[in-house]
């Protein structure tokens, strides 16, 4: 099993360069089962989501070849057959379940387990299937698996009892070649949705109002081959980056930003005395100086992304004086906290809240990722832990985060995958 090997107080200098958004590329990924015809999508990170995702099309007998060396995932999905409702693929990952809208829209029925992916709350699929319900889907669900079947789509209006990425994305690809007019009320409003909507427009859909919370989808009734199509940055990987300069006291350049999805990582960062600069698609971080302490609230976006919590958190444990975060999206996000603990944190989790009283020093131990975003927040503590961190069960980390290890030795830490 491979591990992270951190060996901490050393300072970052020098610029790191994002990749495109794994939480993009995913449904973008899904989407082309809508248009069989070879599809560019360019730029697209090494991660194991991907990885997972593309051997999951393979398996359908779709055509898909990925270049590591350019970025360009060609993938064809003419001679795509019915998924296996027994498929190991799908209950890897939670991105998988995805796959619903577009099969639906090509097959009529689609039979698939149920969805996997990281163990961080109870992710329930209520809300895709009611929406698929108003556009005339029926679902059932049985042991293990969910099976959904519909005579014809048709549009229909879609009230969201929450603003669900996953549901959003999913009602809007099984709308996209529906009869008639959807609208989705309550859309979650994320930069990914406004990018999956640019991607299928770019193939002849007709989305409006896409990261907004009402989405307008004319169906249509066929689509159109795109132009290779390249995805939005990661703002979860650049908001890592931020507080990778500021728990590490460093000042660092950071390419392919968007400031304006970057927004609650920038005025947290400002409350706690970080300054962040954006000019066009760069951004430098001062993380230079004492860190006051921050409350923070999980909320859909634009509110501060429940991704970012975690990693937050592991700055906070150093900051003068106690900070308060409290978990509104993810019921069971807090796990890694006690894995920061035993490097001499002191958070302490009561229900939705966690309670992080600021120390001075962190110190290595071996600890274990529990969670994509978790296992981040443990290895940036072991950027200023005194001594070795080893952080185990790594593959969590690496399904989200394209070459962290690289990246972060580039800017002079002391890191090595083992
Ligand atoms: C996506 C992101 C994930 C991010 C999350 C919230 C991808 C691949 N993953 O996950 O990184 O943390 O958004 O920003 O894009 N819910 C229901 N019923 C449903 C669906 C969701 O109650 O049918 C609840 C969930 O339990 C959770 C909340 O809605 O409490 C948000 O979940 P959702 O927005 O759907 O997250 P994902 O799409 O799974």
């Amino acid at each position: 099993m491979e591990k992270i090997i951190v060996k901490g107080g050393k300072r970052l200098q020098g610029e790191v360069d994002i990749s495109v958004a794994k939480n993009s590329v995913l449904p973008i990924i899904v989407a082309t089962i809508l248009n069989p015809t070879p599809i560019v999508i360019k730029n697209v990170p090494i991660l194991e989501d991907v990885t997972v995702l593309i051997n999951l099309l393979r398996e359908l007998e779709c055509e898909v070849n990925f270049s590591q060396i350019t970025g360009d995932l060609i993938i064809d999905t003419s001679n795509l057959k019915e998924v296996d409702a027994n498929s190991e693929l799908i209950r890897k990952m939670r991105a998988s379940f995805l796959i619903m809208g577009p099969m639906l829209s090509r097959f009529g029925r689609c039979k698939i387990s149920m969805p996997g992916g990281c163990n961080i709350g109870s992710r329930p699929i209520d809300l895709h299937l009611k929406g698929f319900k108003c556009l005339g889907i029926d679902s059932e669900i049985g042991y293990g698996y969910v099976e959904s079947k519909v005579k014809k789509i048709v549009g229909n209006r879609v009230y969201l009892d929450f603003p669900s990425v996953g549901a959003t994305e999913n009602i809007m690809m099984s709308a996209v070649l529906a009869e008639g007019k959807t609208i989705i009320e309550n859309a979650a409003e994320e930069p990914e949705i406004w990018d999956l909507a640019r991607f299928l427009n770019s193939m002849g859909a007709r989305i409006t109002g896409a990261g907004f919370g009402r989405i307008t989808i004319e169906g249509v009734k066929s689509l159109r081959k795109p132009e290779p199509f390249t995805p939005i940055f990661d703002r979860i990987e650049a908001g890592t980056f931020m507080v990778a300069a500021a728990i590490t006291n460093s000042k660092l350049t950071i390419n392919g930003v968007n400031e304006q999805h970057l927004m609650p990582n920038i005025e947290k960062l400002k409350e706690c005395g970080v300054h962040c600069i954006v000019e066009g698609n760069r951004m430098i971080v001062d993380g230079t100086g004492e860190k006051k302490p921050v409350d923070i609230k999980t909320m859909p976006y634009p509110g501060f992304p429940t991704d970012m919590q975690s990693v937050f958190a592991s700055m906070l444990t150093i900051a003068k004086g106690t900070s308060i975060i409290v978990e509104n999206i993810f019921e069971n996000r807090y796990k890694y906290t006690q894995e920061l603990n035993k490097m001499g944190a002191k958070i302490t989790v009561e229900g939705k809240s966690a309670i992080i009283r600021g120390t001075r020093k962190l110190y290595g131990a071996d600890v274990k990722a529990t969670d994509l975003r978790g296992g981040a927040a443990l290895v940036l503590a072991g950027l200023i832990a005194k001594g070795k961190t080893q952080v185990d069960d790594i593959e969590y980390i690496l399904r989200g985060y394209e070459k962290l290890d690289y990246k972060l030795q580039n800017l002079g830490a002391n890191i090595n995958v083992e």
